[in-house]
């Protein structure tokens, strides 16, 4: 499979790592990775034979773009570009979100659908913003998208809900989708300190940004709860639909208050099928396993069947993210593979 990556940060980092680490232990299950380009903001590298990510590491090291590569770097070339001119299978887009325009991203993954490319995202942005109309035009180019990383990073909460629980009903859907708002809380709650000073702290430790406005307003989680209720409920939605509260107004006295009725204050991305998705600070009880403190996520399924299943598990990172990357490719490969025998 010959793979265009779009992004090299700490997630693309992370998928080149994963994918030259299985292409050298030559896994004998069909699936081999080839990375034929690396664009970025400044250029690209391009090299139909395959990439070596330890050389372009070496690159960034110095300081320098990894277009600077004399070999095969092709400086001010645009990623649209690449995507349109290398030859390849799949896009894996991961360039910065932007709850605004969804741009670059978005025009990376319609130019990769019109060209054919079947697409792998951790990219938020297009979704939130435009999820229905972009899995129609995955549709109708007849390719198949792909963002497992944009919900819970390496957790597969989305194929948990699609795999597993196949055949039953899901009725409504309660999560923790991020780990920065939720670290905040249990700062407050557990250690009794302000919001502002477990904001800092939260920023000291790299779990929220300087402006942190994504994160404590409800915007990342919000994002979520579109992709939840789009891909799981069948909802077309998008993030103007969503019913969105942040953090900022959440006390130390209101989490005692919660506290003595044996409750939690989290901040819960909540679908039911029948109102607007919300994103709110409620109370939950401690004893429910969505109740789970520090960056974890969780989210709860309610089903027809199964009633109440819960999955927990770490929201970020690089090579957790990476491995949703790895998933979702596998996933394509899969989805090919069938379409050859049927
Ligand atoms: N980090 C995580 O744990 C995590 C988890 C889940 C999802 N995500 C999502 O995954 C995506 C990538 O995250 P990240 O942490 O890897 O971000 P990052 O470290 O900021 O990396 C983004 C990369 O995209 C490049 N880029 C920026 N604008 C571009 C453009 N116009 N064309 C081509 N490349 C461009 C950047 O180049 P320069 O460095 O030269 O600017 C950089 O290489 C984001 O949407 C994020 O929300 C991240």
């Amino acid at each position: 499979m010959r793979i265009i990556l779009v992004g090299y940060g700490v997630v693309g980092k992370g998928v080149t790592s994963i994918l030259t680490q299985r292409y050298n232990e030559k896994v004998k299950d069909g699936f081999n990775p080839k990375i034929v380009a690396i664009a970025d903001i400044d250029g690209a590298v391009i090299n139909p034979r395959g990439l070596s990510p330890e050389k372009l590491d070496a690159i960034k090291q110095k300081g320098y773009p990894i277009s600077a590569d004399p070999e095969f770097g092709v400086p001010g070339i645009k990623a649209l570009d690449v995507i349109k001119e290398v030859e390849a299978e799949v896009v894996v887009e991961v360039t910065p979100v932007n709850i605004q325009t969804a741009e670059p991203a978005i025009s990376h993954i319609t130019q990769a659908f019109r060209t054919g490319k079947h697409v792998v995202t951790t990219n938020k942005g297009p979704l939130a913003l435009a999820m229905p109309a972009l899995t129609e035009l995955a549709e109708y180019n007849n390719v198949v998208f792909r963002f497992s990383g944009t919900v819970g990073g390496g957790t597969p909460m989305l194929e948990f809900a699609k795999r597993c629980l196949i055949g039953d009903r899901i009725l409504g859907i309660k999560g923790i989708l991020n780990g920065t708002t939720n670290y905040i809380l249990s700062e407050m709650s557990q250690n009794r300190v302000s919001f502002q000073d477990a904001l800092s702290s939260a920023q000291k430790l790299g779990y929220a940004e300087r402006e942190p406005s994504m994160d404590i307003d409800g915007f990342d989680t919000a994002c979520k709860t579109v992709i939840l209720a789009n891909w799981i409920l069948n909802q077309k939605v998008t993030l103007k639909d969503v019913d969105r509260v942040g953090i900022r107004d959440v006390t130390l006295e209101m989490l005692d208050e919660a506290a003595k009725r044996g409750n939690s204050i989290k901040l819960i991305g909540s679908i039911d099928g029948k109102n607007k998705p919300t994103v709110k600070p409620i109370e939950i009880p401690k004893t429910s396993p969505l109740c789970v403190s520090g960056v974890l996520n969780a989210v709860t399924y309610q089903c027809q069947f199964a009633a109440e299943q819960t999955i927990i598990g770490r929201g970020a990172g690089s090579i957790e993210t990476a491995g949703a990357v790895l998933r979702d490719l596998l996933d394509i490969r899969h989805k090919l593979a069938s379409k050859l025998l049927t």
